[in-house]
């Protein structure tokens, strides 16, 4: 299968199965924003209460945190989104297009066409990198969307955080930002946590929430988008410690993709270049997986150094250091943050797990997702809607609802049925026939591997219990 082909072939089935909608659909959707259905949520939700279960249920030093979208503005100010979260932007005087000046860069370099248009070749740059883009003579440049030459702006530079207005009056005082990471929420709670939960370095704190970003280029259906859902953790530890624990923090994630079911073929790390390094990291290293667009970052992991801290003590005048009770020191703790995104992550099981085959001369689509977040673990169907079958299959779903998820259909062929859920990623089918009212047992059908056995109604809610607590 092609790759791009398996991106459409992914977005057509999220919306053919109420997995992703376009938002506002009916007043011809807003771009880039995205709704998610029934189906959607609850594979997101699974996957937030596996990530959830990971850092915090998991790791005796992790604990939660749910700190609010909104935040005082000086927040912003400290942690130098106010001054660095920015893009430099080209406008095109004749259509208005936009554009990422980066992104310029790159199409002319692909193209060739830089030399002609700049004083000498240009180094791959970070991005924001006025130095670099003041090498170019942009305003000589050809518009890529209207073709026209000399009507390219300079860069400008263009703030990626979304304002909004508190109280009623819509003046510069009331003005406050949509958090565009999560991560300050945290810091700005440090003391609380460290407080009232009594504990002690190394330890952690994880929130998953809501953050925003006017991303000038989003895309790529819900990989990219402006409203987005971020799951991060925070872990503080001694300075002097901070190389180590991002390696080990770099390793445990890439282990828990794997351990998510993704090929490991499919993932690789990348280490940031100076250049590409945020504003508050000394080292910092992206989960990369190769989407049918290309190798994309998934999760960053970050040594943020003592930066935060520091900013919000200065900024806040509060004392934010960590007194060690055994050696009497007292320091700044080090921040190693690993940052995911819960939507990214959400298309790359999708992607991942979306696979094709011929099964009895009939075409099946399959969405290999693990069990453990599976929006629905099992199909519960009789053979035939008659003599009974169809209520034994409905008491064995109810006795099934406690384990997980389950659906119930009764009508139509069995091959027909297994398929629709092989589509949403239902690990097994489970079927009630004659045989059933002898014998109380019922056919268990694996996703995977197909394989069909005779199992006991009675045992079969511990058996299923079983198989999503260890994936
Ligand atoms: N907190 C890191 C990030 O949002 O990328």
């Amino acid at each position: 299968m092609a790759s791009q082909n398996v991106m459409d072939k992914v977005v057509s089935l999220c919306k053919r199965r109420g997995f992703v909608f376009q938002s506002s659909e009916i007043y011809g959707g807003l771009a880039s924003i995205w709704d998610y259905g029934p189906l959607g949520i609850a594979l997101k939700n699974n996957l937030a209460n596996y990530w959830w279960r990971e850092m915090t249920q998991l790791h005796d030093n992790i604990v939660g945190l749910d700190a609010s979208i909104l935040m005082h503005p000086q927040v912003w100010k400290a942690s130098g989104h106010v001054d660095g979260f920015v893009d430099p932007l080209v406008d095109c005087k004749n259509c208005k297009a936009r554009f990422k000046a980066q992104d310029l860069i790159k199409q002319w370099k692909n193209k060739k066409k830089l030399a002609a248009i700049s004083d000498g070749e240009i180094e791959e740059g970070r991005e924001g990198d006025l130095t670099e883009l003041g090498k170019v003579r942009w305003q000589e440049a050809a518009c890529p969307s209207c073709g026209t030459s000399g009507n390219l702006t300079s860069p400008r530079l263009f703030n990626l955080m979304l304002k909004t207005f508190l109280g009623p009056v819509e003046e510069s005082a009331a003005v406050v930002y949509l958090r565009p990471e999560t991560a300050q929420g945290i810091y700005v709670n440090y003391l609380n946590v460290l407080n009232t939960s009594r504990m002690k370095l190394p330890f952690g704190i994880a929130q998953i929430g809501k953050a925003f970003r006017n991303e000038i280029t989003p895309g790529n259906f819900i990989f990219r988008t402006r409203e987005f859902e971020q799951m991060e953790m925070q872990f503080f530890v001694r300075p002097e410690e901070g190389t180590e624990w991002l390696a080990k923090w770099r390793d445990k994630r890439f282990e828990y993709y794997k351990k998510l079911g993704i090929r490991e073929e499919k993932l690789r790390l990348h280490q940031h270049t100076p250049q590409e390094l945020a504003h508050y990291a000394e080292d910092a290293y992206d989960i990369e997986y190769e989407f049918p667009f290309g190798w994309q970052e998934i999760e960053g992991i970050h040594n943020r150094t003592s930066f935060d801290l520091k900013r919000h003590q200065e900024f806040s005048g509060k004392e934010l250091s960590y007194m060690d009770e055994e050696s009497k020191e007292r320091f700044t703790p080090f921040i190693i943050e690993t940052s995911s995104g819960l939507n990214r992550t959400l298309l790359t099981c999708l992607v991942d797990g979306y696979y094709e085959d011929t099964q009895d001369g009939e075409a099946r689509t399959v969405l290999r997702l693990s069990p453990a977040i599976a929006p629905i673990k099992a199909g519960v169907f009789s053979l035939v809607k008659k003599d009974g079958l169809p209520e034994i299959a409905d008491q064995l779903a109810n006795d099934l609802r406690r384990v997980g998820t389950v659906f119930t259909d009764h009508s139509g062929s069995i091959g027909r049925r297994y398929r629709r859920m092989d589509e949403v990623g239902t690990p097994w089918g489970i079927t009630v026939d004659y045989q059933t009212k002898e014998d109380l047992t019922v056919t268990l059908r694996d996703r995977d591997s197909l394989e069909q056995s005779r199992v006991t109604i009675a045992e079969l809610p511990a058996m299923i219990a079983a198989k999503i607590a260890s994936a």
